[in-house]
């Protein structure tokens, strides 16, 4: 199984399967927050296209579907899963900070799922996209908030921990693990509502803002540790020493169905869909 495991990791396949324990979770609502009259859609960070194929069904009249991402296995599944709407489809694979070139305006534009890969060029993404947007349009995003403790870990970032601890670090020496290998956590890239909130409303007017808990849960710890190959990649598997990687996998599977049975979930965190509107009042950014 942690065999599997590393190998999926490492091209981070799977996630059609996987995102269905969290994020295709928001999808439904994300799409709830489209405007009536969308013919023109653009997916950031879309992954294997499930959204875009959701839109197709909720709007029979789009015109233009676009998605732009940066892992090209994840297009090639959006291209095979989209082709049946033919030329309505784009698919840019690019780096979402680098302002990559787009056929804008669009009337909605989305973001789920996404955010915390961005850290910190937040400020700079939420600008070029709100050069994309059509007057009347809206942009959707969906953003995470694992708390986090005082060393800054919170959500998967401590469940990590943990399994290194089981791997035989102390919690101090499995903490300094993060900063070593420079990987930031998770609880620190997703920043605060606070922040994001000050951050969106230099480019956009919030509409609306609902936040929702997040829980994930898995049928095994199996289950789990596919989620985590497909969702994060090597991303925390570089922080185990490299003859202890298949270790590190067995152990998050252990952890997962030892809090599933403990507690009845794996982790916890909320989870914010924020509606946001063309900047309309004050000088713009
Ligand atoms: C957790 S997945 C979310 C996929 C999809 N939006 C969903 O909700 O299921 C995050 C996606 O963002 C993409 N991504 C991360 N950083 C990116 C960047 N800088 N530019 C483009 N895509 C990026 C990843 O390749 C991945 O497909």
């Amino acid at each position: 199984m942690s065999a599997d495991a590393m190998r999926q990791a490492r091209v981070q396949a799977g996630y059609d399967e996987a995102s269905r324990l969290r994020q295709s979770l928001d999808l439904a609502s994300v799409l709830d927050w489209a405007p009536h009259h969308t013919l023109r859609i653009l997916d950031l960070g879309c992954g294997t296209g499930t959204l875009l194929a959701q839109a197709f069904e909720r709007f029979p009249a789009l015109e233009r579907a676009v998605g732009i991402d940066m892992l090209a296995a994840r297009l090639d599944e959006a291209a095979e899963k989209l082709r049946g709407h033919g030329d309505k489809v784009g698919l840019i694979a690019a780096d979402l900070t680098q302002s990559p070139e787009v056929d804008a305006p669009f009337d909605f534009i989305v973001m789920t799922s996404v955010l915390h890969w961005l850290y910190p060029h937040e400020d700079q993404v939420f600008r070029w996209i709100s050069q994309q947007i059509g007057a009347d349009g809206h942009f959707v995003l969906t953003t995470y908030h694992p708390v986090a403790d005082a060393d800054g870990l919170g959500g998967t970032d401590e469940l990590v921990r943990q399994a290194l601890q089981l791997l035989g670090d102390t919690k101090g020496a499995a903490t300094a693990r993060f900063a070593a290998h420079g990987v930031f956590p998770i609880a620190r890239r997703t920043r605060s509502v606070r922040h994001l909130r000050a951050l969106l409303s230099r480019h956009f007017d919030i509409d609306q803002s609902r936040p929702q808990e997040a829980t994930m849960r898995a049928a095994s710890g199996e289950a789990y540790v596919r989620y985590h190959a497909a969702t994060f990649g090597t991303y925390y598997s570089q922080l185990a020493p490299p003859a202890k990687e298949r270790l590190f996998f067995e152990a998050l599977g252990y952890l997962a169905e030892e809090r599933m049975r403990r507690q009845g979930y794996i982790t916890s965190m909320q989870v914010r869909q924020w509606k946001c509107l063309p900047y309309r009042g004050g000088l713009p950014s």
